[in-house]
């Protein structure tokens, strides 16, 4: 790796199973960025326990997320691939983060509202989720974090944040990371429309079977109209799926076929389905592979977690200094 390229960070957290949101709104962008950039893609397995609080469940979680990196064609040999908690330096620039932040500033987080909103009980975790992201960031010196739209809003924390303790601390020890979010796909719909999202139900799932392609796609509501009636592409929510999987020329002439008529909802149905299984197989057979040999998973992670912990000891010593904890 060279050190004149730019640094990009990003990471997934273990809750689930990954679906196509996920993979065009970020981590698309982490496998075509992998030779432009020095990279360090993670698994935030601690921030996913603000909501997975299973010891099985935990660890099936982060195996899927490594499984699901290398399956998008990630190669470790040009991306720092490790997991959060092999990163114990987090932690410790956390804290400092929430000496410096005032809780009336993380009270604006949009996580923090929603749940309020929702009346849910709130751990102290959510609370503090963009700190420990901040965290995250701050300490590989990312220029860039390829992330969906829905987490603008703490990459923004994240800048804000290495302001402030470069002006608290009168250093000029962080960089100010921009997020890098994909136009036209900031938002990937889901099976009913609004944002896909493991807590709606709408998702199909990046590693689907043909089968759960199938029963998915069937599920798009649809609405009266006859087969040669014009149809609106931007409400029709089988076009704002089946257009993230074409090229340009290609997504013009699917569009054009729901404008003039003539394309039913059965067949454009069954065109997504195609075009869906095409686009999965190959991603799904390599992670059928994989699954045979966690062991090489691990070295990967584990070697992984040694680099980027290494750089975040430098960036730590760096810091304890600016604190003035370090006195020897
Ligand atoms: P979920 O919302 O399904 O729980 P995560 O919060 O784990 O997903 O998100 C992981 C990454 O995927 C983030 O960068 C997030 O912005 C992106 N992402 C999630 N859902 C979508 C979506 N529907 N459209 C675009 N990007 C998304
Ligand atoms: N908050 C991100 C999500 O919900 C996951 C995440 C944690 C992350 N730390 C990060 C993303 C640092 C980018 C950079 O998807």
């Amino acid at each position: 790796m060279s050190n004149s390229k730019k640094i990009l960070l990003s990471g997934v957290k273990p809750t689930g199973r990954v679906h196509i949101g996920n993979y065009f709104g970020a981590m698309k962008q982490f496998v075509e960025l992998q030779n432009e950039y020095e990279s360090y893609v993670f698994i935030a397995d601690y921030h996913a326990v603000t909501t997975v609080q299973n010891k099985e469940q935990m660890s099936q979680g982060i195996i899927d997320v490594a499984l699901d990196y290398l399956a998008i064609g990630l190669d470790p040999k040009k991306v720092v691939l490790f997991k959060q908690s092999d990163l114990p330096q987090v932690h410790e620039l956390n804290w400092i983060f929430n000496c410096i932040t005032t809780m009336p500033y993380l009270m604006r987080a949009h996580a923090y509202k929603d749940a309020e909103a929702k009346n849910k009980e709130i751990n102290v975790g959510i609370f503090d989720y963009p700190l420990l992201m901040a965290a995250d960031i701050l300490l590989q010196d990312a220029d860039v974090v390829p992330v969906g739209q829905d987490q603008k809003q703490h990459v923004e924390y994240a800048r804000d944040t290495a302001q402030k303790f470069n002006n608290v601390f009168n250093s000029e020890i962080f960089k100010l990371p921009e997020p890098l979010i994909l136009k036209n796909v900031e938002t990937v719909p889901g099976t009913d429309g609004r944002k896909m999202s493991k807590s709606y139900g709408n998702v199909i799932p990046l590693f689907a079977t043909y089968e759960e392609i199938k029963k998915a796609v069937m599920s798009i509501p649809t609405d009266s109209k006859g087969v040669a009636e014009p149809k609106d592409t931007e409400t029709n929510h089988i076009y704002n799926i089946h257009r993230l999987l074409l090229n340009n020329a290609d997504r013009q002439i699917l569009a054009l076929k729901y404008t003039n008529g003539g394309l039913g909802y059965k067949e454009a149905k069954e065109g997504l389905i195609e075009a869906l299984e095409a686009f999965i197989r190959p991603m799904r057979e390599r992670r059928e592979m994989l699954v045979h040999d966690l062991d090489t998973v691990f070295d990967i992670l584990k070697a992984g977690g040694q680099r980027a912990s290494m750089r975040a000891e430098k960036k730590m010593d760096m810091v304890r200094k600016a604190v003035g904890v370090d006195i020897y």
